[in-house]
């Protein structure tokens, strides 16, 4: 059994990407934390706890940081919806959070459960930059980080446009986990890019009859519309590619260990994700970067996320 510590900014794709998750026969979601990132994060609280309504799971919640460590930016509400979840009519949650604030919950439960537990970041890692620095033998007590995040060779989807969303939004947080931690799993924003659903793929979600592919409709209905008024054919899966790496590795096709740093400081090109993709700096290796995912296989976990 995977067990999992989810942290998220809860959006359209993080929903698809939990959903996946609780529809898997082999994994439990221990906990779910909340970061601001898509919107604030009140709201992506919010969408957590309605995503655990659809999928009628108690799993603990514990709301995260509030805005970036040093620089507050804009969010990807245009993206996402006021709400996050694509502006769905989707039914405030009455269930209750955790007091805890969701960094201690990341250090007492790497503490309580050494080894044991799956990190998955599905947003800006404010949260997990602050656990780190409080507790610095926390990437020893994971047993593996799995971030959605980065722009591998440059091709980023923000205004600083070499700059992947959840490292633009809190560059400094990126720099310290790519610091500090050894090791990281990165599926970034150009193997989403290069790897999406096609309408017809994603047709056959939005129309799964159960309660899951009902929400499923719902949240993406408003991403359906943007599609087709960017002309574009295909459906990204940014934050459900992260999570399929966790719950099926044999959906990574091919990934490369690399050194990769993050820019924090440069004009044009702050929450940049610097690769040594020929090993100049000399540097160890500190990410594996998803390159190509089997997108039969990820397909598959996504129609199990809405059956
Ligand atoms: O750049 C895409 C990432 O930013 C996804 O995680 C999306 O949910 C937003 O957080
Ligand atoms: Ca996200």
């Amino acid at each position: 059994m995977k067990r999992l510590v989810i942290d998220t900014d809860t959006g359209v794709d993080d929903a698809q990407a939990l959903l996946m998750a609780f529809a898997h026969p082999d994994v439990k979601v221990e906990a779910i934390m909340s970061v601001a990132g898509n919107v604030g994060v009140e709201k992506t609280t919010a969408n957590v706890l309605k995503v655990l309504d659809v999928v009628g799971q108690d799993v603990p919640v514990y709301r995260g940081c509030d805005r970036a460590l040093i620089h507050s930016l804009p969010d990807a509400s245009d993206a996402h919806g006021n709400d996050g979840l694509g502006g769905a009519d989707v039914s405030v949650s009455q269930r209750p959070i955790e007091q805890e604030h969701a960094v201690r919950a990341l250090i007492r439960l790497a503490n309580e459960h050494p080894g044991e537990l799956t990190l998955v970041a599905l947003g800006p890692l404010t949260n997990i930059a602050l656990a780190t620095r409080i507790d610095p033998d926390l990437p020893g007590k994971y047993k593996e980080l799995v971030i959605m995040g980065g722009a591998v060779r440059g091709k980023g989807n923000t205004e600083i446009v070499t700059a992947e969303f959840n490292i633009f939004y809190d560059p400094d947080a990126a720099h310290i986990v790519f610091s500090e931690w050894p090791m990281l799993t990165m599926s970034d924003w150009e193997v989403t890019m290069n790897q999406g659903l096609t309408a017809a793929q994603f047709d056959e979600l939005r129309t799964a009859p159960s309660p899951r592919g009902q929400f499923f409709r719902k949240i993406t209905d408003r991403t359906v519309k943007r599609m087709a008024e960017f002309g574009r054919t295909t459906f990204l899966l940014p934050d459900p590619l992260a999570m399929a790496a966790v719950l099926d590795p044999d959906c990574v096709r091919h990934a490369e260990k690399r050194f990769v740093e993050v820019e924090v400081v440069g004009q044009h090109t702050r929450g940049q994700t610097t690769v040594d993709w020929y090993g100049f700096s000399g540097r160890t290796p500190n990410a594996n970067i998803v390159i190509e995912y089997d997108m039969d296989r990820v397909f598959a976990l996504l129609k199990a996320a809405v059956s």
